[in-house]
Order: C-alpha cells, then structure tokens, then sequence
C-alpha cells in the first residue's frame, strides 16, 4: 500500500485515483480549483461516467481515498505523485505543456523526502526531462526524486472498466526502485497477471502517442473503406468482420462512422504529427489519417444534403447525439458539432436530444433547440440525423419516429439501425459504408 496523490481531478485523474484507492492504495486527489473540489467532497462527480461515483463512493467511505485544493500539502504527504493534469491542444498543433510545467515547479517547490513523480497526462516524447529539469531546479533541500512515465489507456464510457482491468500497464523508469515502487501502486494487477511492461521513459511516452495514432487510423481506414463500399455496393460491416478475423488485423476499432472525435485521437494524431516534424520526419499515414477524418466528417453532410435533394435551408433537422461517443457527455471534437455548423451554416432549423449533454452545448450554440426528449426532437422534422451511438436510439421505435417526422428521412452516421427495417416502414435513408436502397 503506497500513500499517492493525484494532481488533476480531470477525467483522467479521477478515474486513475479512485482505481488506485480501490487497488488498497491511500490516495489523495489534488486541484487548483475550490470548487470542483468541494462538489467532489459533497460525493458529486463532475462529468458523467459509467460507474466511477460507485468506484469513488466506495473508496471515500473505506477511507482510502479523499480530495483536497491544498495541492502543496497533498504533495508534502505523499511518496508518489501522479501528473494528470490536462494538456489541451496549441493552435500550433502541439500539446501546451504549461499546467504540467507549473505542477512541476511546485513539486519540487515541495519535495521533503524522496519520491516517485509519475506522469499521467498524454506529453510529447521527451517531457519527461523537461519535468525533471523544472523539479531540480525548485527544490529546496537535498532530497531525493525519481521520474516515471506512466501512460493512461482509458477509454471515456467505460474508463473504470479500463483502468481496473486494463490490458496492460506500461511503466517508463529508468530507475528499478521506482519502477518497483510503481509496480506495488498496481498490486493487484501483477498478482492478477496483468502484463506489467518496464520501458524507458522516452518508449512510455511514445507508446501512448503509437497506440492512439494507430487507432485514430485504423478508424479513418475503415471509413475509407466504408465511403468506397458505398460506390461498388459492398457492405463494410461483412467486409469489417472477414477483415477482424485475421488475427494479424483484429476486429476491434473497425466500426465505420462519422470521424472520430473526444479529447485523445484528434489531439494526440497532430501532436504525433508535431513531434516528428521537430525531427525532421513527416509522419504521412498520420498525417492522412487526420485529412481523412476531417473528410469524413463532410461526407457525412453531403450525404445528407443528397438525401434531401440538396435543399438544406429552411428545412427542420434532429440531431440525435451530442457526445463524440455513447456513455459519455463530452462533446470535445464530437462530429456531431461539425454537422450542427454545417447545417446551421446552410439555413437549416436545427434541433437536438442527448440522453445526457444538456448545457455544455449551449456555450457553443446558444440558439440550438435542446429538446428534453427523443420524440420531442424528431417530431416534425424533415431528416433526422443519428450522430452517436446511444443504445436508446438503437431501440428507438422506428414505426412511431415514421409517423411523427413531417418527411421520413434518416441518415444513420454510426450504422444502429436495421437498414431492412428502415425499407420495410418507408423510410427513406442512408448510411456509411452499408448496402441500402434509398
Ligand atoms: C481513446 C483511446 O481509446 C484510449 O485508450 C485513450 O487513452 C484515450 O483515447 P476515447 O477517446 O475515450 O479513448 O474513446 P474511443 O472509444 O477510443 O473512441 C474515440 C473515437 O473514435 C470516438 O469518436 C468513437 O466514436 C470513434 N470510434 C471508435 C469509431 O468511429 N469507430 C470505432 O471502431 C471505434
């Protein structure tokens, strides 16, 4: 059992601190910001994920786990400290390494005997000397530290899921004793066998921007393949699955949609990007797979501009799904917001229901018509447009949708609906990459 605090009560530090407390670690979660952190000591979590109050509920009532702005204190209190502070996009492109800059000085501000510093965030390669440079020099008195990379490979939705039964964990050190102090924080995986692997510091870092870029493409791949589907009448979904039996491929992350989005692909595919231009390499798959998913995103509209005669103004669209996935209510790059623009742009009357984005969306468009239900939203529309994979819209009732829409129109960007179903009621609709007549 190790004494941990968690700087950052993000998405990403929440869910690692209250998987770490439940690991039967004691584990303190630091932030800047008063507020978020009394909301967080009165039991309310920030944002909405699957599970994580439960996760949280249970670790605060066995003690192990509490919340605190005094990040200075926390820092005092614990042998190892966790970076999960954010690390939002530059308009250059680069991630903006400021809050992990400022988190460092303060560490070092505060280290009082030897700890473990470990990096949570997602950083370009080589942060971690820049880290360890800010900490040397603010230290205050001789004392001991060593640095850890260690990156988060958690999906939003089902981010408790992922982080108490991950496939594995990746520790950069280049010291063995915090590479073991940071194996015990993950007891219970090692017992369980959960492969722990010991790299460089520099290997961690690049193996999170490797595996978020290679499935940011393995994405924009298979729109591709989708959008091509469409023309020689293929069906993407028999192509995905013959393709996913092949062990070499695997089947996973090869369902066609709008263009990825959330706060990880987007970012972490230009900052891969970034990062090898400042060495003097140009990245093209990378590079092709960001121009793919921007593309995606336009034929997602054109789509539905064909579907409605390309006469867009004046018309009444629902947009069904907010999020950039299902089981989440960040809306950050979800391609939802793009078809909304585009649409808003074109003089259309846009209207939208969420199971659970409300008012994140209303800083963005103040006048978008948030209806507080599915049928509300598609009542009286002349298209509706499903944007997220929410399963109560898979089970929607398509029968009474039929009646209630002014013209049955459905363009479905994430392939939910049963296209025979959609023909035997009468609709008229489209999708991505599946054999439909419309
Ligand atoms: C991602 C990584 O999966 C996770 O390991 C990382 O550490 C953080 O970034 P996240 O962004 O939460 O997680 O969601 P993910 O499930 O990966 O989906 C990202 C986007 O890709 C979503 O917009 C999703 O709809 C889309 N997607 C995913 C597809 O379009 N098709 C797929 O087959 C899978």
């Amino acid at each position: 059992m190790k004494k941990i605090t968690i700087i950052g009560t993000g998405y990403v530090g929440l869910v690692t601190g209250a998987g770490l407390a439940d690991f039967g670690n004691e584990v303190i979660c630091a932030d800047i910001l008063e507020s978020k952190v009394n909301q967080l000591k009165k039991g309310e979590i920030p944002f909405f994920e699957p599970g994580l109050k439960e996760l949280i509920d249970r670790n605060v009532n066995e003690n192990r786990l509490s919340f605190t702005a005094e990040i200075e204190k926390s820092v005092q209190l614990s042998e190892v400290i966790f970076i999960a502070v954010g690390t939002p996009e530059l308009s250059s492109g680069q991630a903006d390494l400021s809050h992990v800059i400022k988190v460092s000085k303060l560490i070092g501000e505060n280290l009082n005997f030897y700890k473990v510093i470990c990096t949570k965030s997602t950083v370009p390669i080589g942060t971690g000397k820049k880290i360890c440079k800010t900490i040397n020099e603010n230290i205050k008195s001789v004392v001991d530290f060593d640095y850890v990379s260690n990156p988060e490979f958690l999906r939003e939705g089902s981010s408790v899921k992922d982080f108490l039964w991950p496939d594995r964990v990746v520790i950069g050190a280049e010291e063995t004793k915090a590479f073991e102090i940071l194996k015990e924080v993950y007891r219970p995986l090692y017992v369980n066998k959960t492969p722990i692997m010991h790299t460089n510091i520099e290997t961690s870092e690049m193996i999170k921007y490797a595996s978020n870029a290679f499935l940011a493409l393995k994405i924009s791949y298979i729109n591709e393949i989708a959008n091509l589907c469409d023309k020689v009448g293929a069906d993407v979904h028999q192509v995905a699955t013959a393709m996913g039996k092949d062990g070499r491929i695997s089947s996973k992350f090869l369902h066609p949609g709008p263009g990825y989005g959330g706060s990880c692909f987007p970012k972490d595919t230009k900052a891969l990007v970034n990062i090898a231009k400042e060495n003097g390499l140009n990245f093209k798959t990378i590079e092709a797979a960001i121009i793919a998913n921007e593309n995606q995103k336009i034929v997602m509209f054109k789509k539905l501009k064909k579907l409605l005669q390309n006469q867009i103004s004046g018309k009444s669209i629902g947009i069904l799904g907010l999020s950039f996935k299902p089981n989440t209510d960040d809306i950050r790059e979800s391609s939802s917001l793009k078809m909304i623009s585009f649409l808003i742009r074109e003089g259309a009357i846009v209207k939208s229901y969420d199971p659970v984005v409300s008012n994140q969306i209303k800083n963005i468009y103040p006048d978008l018509n948030c209806c507080s239900s599915l049928e509300e939203c598609v009542a009286d529309t002349d298209a509706i447009v499903i944007m997220t994979d929410w399963n109560v819209f898979r089970s929607m009732d398509l029968k009474k949708v039929f009646k209630i829409m002014k013209k049955p129109v459905i363009l479905d960007t994430r392939n939910i609906l049963s296209t025979h179903e959609l023909n035997n009621i009468g609709f008229k609709h489209d999708n991505v990459g599946r054999k439909s007549i419309i």
